[in-house]
């Protein structure tokens, strides 16, 4: 798989508005130590969370530069580590060496995982969300570079210990990587740098829609005893707020994402409004997840512009999964099919016509896969020690979502400061779960989970 360098325009735009200077801002003018993977300059990897991300997450490092070598996994389920194992296996069989003994099962598996490495190798966190503060944690403590997945937090408690990780990892000069994607499209990068130099104007609204069938784990019918509570509910984590931030956290992130970005700033406040039609199975089995299947967001911004966010998880409903930005002289087609999906163009007024348009990115079919962008920026910023912490926007953007989605349950206007000082911590000690623990929610007598009520629970979702 090779994917063109960026254009230096690219390049450019990309290091302006990345985040990068998040890391490089805090810290200019102090020497810190380079943190480099001590007596090989071979990367290696360790995978946390072996499921369909970690997995192609793990794919797209070893496809770098340099060969780095997968060296220990863990997971809390035996067969997608060996799912896991055999399908990057057959991929990379010269860069996996992962023998039996560094393949580590329970929830202390990341730790054995990480003590595999030397300082400056590099941990992949690829689980629910709920575990991204713990093993974050240990990674800095290590001096371990870190890719994980969005989003990293779902609750005001763990971001604020997210925000201070970041900083912290920034101190350490480590690198840590948040898998939202969208910002490494070189197609988005280009359409970020127009919007900065005025081609739409300022930017006065903006739309994202992500509205499918049911997909995922986002509805569950009850536990049906086995595996445990806790492990079942890790092993349909979209239909647990704990453990994802729910559906709404987990689908809609990527455009709430890249839409603030466009936008050069996080909305300061925002309201909703959402229910769910289906409760029952077609089976007759209740539905017993946390979600809604209809989320409708305004978010509002310092300077009054609005950010308009749909989803929602129904069958047989118009699927659309797309994402816009309105100005003051024209508009944006962001995403034209998906998270981050090509081509972004630029139109005068605001309509997206032939007649209208002044830019469209390059022709899809050219290689420009954001899901190896993003770990080609990474592991160019450790070879070059070029700082590099997306920590903060992967917290912010993981807050604003978590605000939308807490103002549509309890029907209240929050405010992103109200979100951030929230009190209630969804997964409280995450660090210290067993195999056997109790599951941070647990069921009713007839097998229901505490959901929202709108206007009833105001204070909290559940
Ligand atoms: N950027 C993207 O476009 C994108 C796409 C898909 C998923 N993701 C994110 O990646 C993460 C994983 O999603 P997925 O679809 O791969 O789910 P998955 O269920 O396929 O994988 C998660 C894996 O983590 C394991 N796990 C859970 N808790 C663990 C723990 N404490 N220690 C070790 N292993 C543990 C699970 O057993 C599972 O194998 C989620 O946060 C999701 O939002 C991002």
């Amino acid at each position: 798989m090779t994917t063109p360098e960026p254009s230096s325009l690219n390049r450019r735009a990309f290091l302006k508005t990345s985040g990068v200077a998040v890391g490089a801002s805090a810290l200019s003018g102090i020497a810190l130590p380079k943190v480099f993977a001590q007596g090989s300059d071979r990367l290696q990897i360790a995978l946390i969370g072996c499921g369909g991300r970690g997995t192609g997450a793990a794919v797209n490092a070893l496809g770098q530069i340099g060969s780095p070598k997968l060296v220990a996994m863990a997971d809390v389920f035996q067969a997608k580590l060996d799912r896991s194992y055999n399908s990057i296996k057959a991929k990379f069989q010269d860069q996996v060496d992962v023998p039996e003994e560094r393949r580590f099962i329970g929830f202390d598996g990341y730790k054995h995982a990480i003590d595999c490495l030397k300082k400056g190798d590099i941990a992949i966190f690829t689980t629910p969300l709920a575990f991204r503060w713990v093993h974050f944690q240990y990674a800095i403590e290590k001096g371990i570079h870190v890719f994980m997945e969005k989003p990293v937090t779902a609750d005001g408690p763990t971001s604020r210990r997210m925000l201070e990780l970041g900083k912290k990892a920034s101190e350490k000069n480590l690198k840590v990587g948040v898998g939202l994607m969208s910002r490494h499209s070189h197609a988005m990068q280009e359409l970020h740098s127009r919007i900065q130099d005025g081609e739409i104007g300022d930017i006065t609204f903006m739309r994202g829609y992500r509205m499918q069938g049911v997909i995922g784990s986002a509805f569950s019918e009850p536990w049906p005893g086995e595996p445990n509570e806790l492990l079942w509910q890790i092993s349909r984590f979209h239909s647990f707020l704990w453990a994802s931030g729910g559906a709404f956290s987990d689908f809609y992130i990527h455009h709430v994402d890249h839409l603030c970005w466009l936008k050069n700033s996080w909305p300061v406040k925002c309201q909703g409004v959402g229910g769910r039609t289906v409760r029952t199975a077609p089976g007759g089995k209740p539905y017993v997840d946390q979600n809604f299947d209809s989320y409708s967001v305004e978010y509002t911004f310092e300077d009054g512009a609005k950010l308009f966010l749909d989803g929602r998880c129904m069958n047989g409903a118009l699927p659309l999964y797309s994402s816009y930005a309105h100005g003051t002289k024209g508009m944006a087609v962001v995403s034209k099919n998906g998270d981050c999906g090509r081509p972004s163009s630029t139109y005068k007024g605001q309509s997206p016509t032939k007649d209208n348009l002044l830019w469209t990115s390059p022709d899809p079919k050219i290689a420009d896969d954001p899901y190896f962008n993003e770990w080609e920026d990474l592991m160019s910023a450790i070879r070059n020690d070029k700082p590099y912490n997306e920590v903060e926007r992967g917290v912010m953007a993981s807050l604003v979502t978590s605000m939308g989605r807490y103002a549509t349950h309890t029907a209240q206007e929050v405010t992103l400061n109200e979100m951030l000082n929230h009190e209630h911590e969804y997964a409280p000690d995450a660090d210290k779960l067993t195999m056997d623990s109790p599951a941070p929610v647990k069921a009713d007598s007839k097998g229901l989970y505490p959901v929202p009520e709108p206007g009833i629970k105001t204070k909290r979702e559940y």
